[in-house]
């Protein structure tokens, strides 16, 4: 099945691997779906299209401004959508107050949008000037702010390796402490670019630092461990669940995980007796996570470090 709305979008984000996706979700008339990042709606109105006349979907995001978006672009299928301003950690709390106990197929795609990234009022970009923000959820409470101008240096310096994986975390800390109070994104890419380095292979030097932020700020992978367990909770049998990560952190989580949920144990190997009761849930569909093809990386170069894993809830669990 495809979907002719196609994959561009006239918030600026172009969802990535988008039929490969559209694919994997095995979508039918009367499913119930749920987009639990559903940023300006790109991936949810192909679900939308692909399960015409009677499919229904539930879409997430912490980001309202992203829901405004969406909210446009699934005008045209708005009895058959609820946009919701929640995590995807609550999707279970919001599909059973939509009265659904399982759905069809669920899709994560991680990260942020290029609306995000390129709105200088977020403070995602080292490349715009901006303040120290990189909140999805406007409403939230703690900013890149609290981490860059207020944690211990050690803690900033954990950060920064734990995830930037940037071994020159521990000077990068210790510059930005000396360098406080740092006022916007401009000075901390500039404190950063001095103990980080030059460019290498075309790679900002501050690229590895605001990832790093970013996800502490809205502790990102922290919520990707309770939102996999949570999909799994709600899928029917055969329902599938799609994840795009972006980086190895994210996809390293994605790719244990669903290793876990399709064994039947999960006893360390040196323990010759099972003691731990686990039962597969999934059966794996990509045994190497989908990447996008040279074209579509061509036209969308944030497709170059998308990887996409799928898998499908075992009848028996
Ligand atoms: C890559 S974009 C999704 C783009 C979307 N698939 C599309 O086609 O337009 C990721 C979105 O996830 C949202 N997000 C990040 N963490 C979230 C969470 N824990 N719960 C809900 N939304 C989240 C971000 O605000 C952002 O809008």
């Amino acid at each position: 099945m495809s979907a002719s709305s196609g994959a561009g979008s006239a918030s600026g984000h172009t969802p990535v691997l988008y039929q490969n996706v559209l694919t994997a979700l095995n979508l039918h008339a009367g499913g119930r779906y749920i987009d639990g990042t559903v940023g300006a709606g790109g991936h949810a109105a192909g679900i939308l299209e692909c399960s015409s006349p009677d499919g229904r979907l539930l879409g997430l995001d912490l980001d309202t401004k992203a829901l405004e978006y969406a909210a446009i672009r699934l005008e045209p299928f708005r009895d058959r959508v609820s946009l919701r301003h929640a995590s995807y950690t609550a999707m279970h709390e919001e599909a059973f107050a939509l009265g659904w106990d399982r759905v069809d197929a669920i899709l994560l795609d991680l990260g942020l949008s290029s609306m995000q990234l390129e709105d200088p009022k977020r403070g995602f970009s080292f490349r715009f000037d901006g303040p120290l923000d990189m909140r999805f959820d406007p409403d939230g409470d703690f900013t890149a702010d609290e981490l860059v101008n207020h944690m211990p240096q050690d803690e900033l310096a954990e950060v920064i390796k734990r995830y930037g994986e940037d071994p020159r975390a521990r000077a990068i800390a210790k510059a930005i402490v000396r360098a406080r109070p740092l006022k916007n994104t401009f000075h901390l890419a500039e404190v950063i670019a001095s103990k980080a380095g030059t460019k290498r292979k075309g790679i900002h030097p501050a690229t590895r630092t605001f990832q790093a932020l970013r996800i502490a700020v809205n502790d990102e992978l922290n919520a990707l461990k309770v939102g996999l367990e949570t999909a799994v909770g709600l899928l029917c049998p055969r329902g599938r669940l799609a994840v795009i990560s972006f980086h190895s952190l994210e996809d390293r989580i994605v790719k244990r995980f669903f290793n876990r949920e399709s064994r039947d144990c999960i006893c360390p190997p040196e323990q010759l007796i099972c003691r731990c009761e686990h039962t597969a849930t999934l059966r794996v569909l990509t045994k190497k996570p989908i990447r996008a093809e040279s074209v579509e990386i061509s036209h969308n170069p944030r497709a170059r470090s998308a990887r996409l894993r799928v898998a499908e809830r075992l009848t028996t669990a």
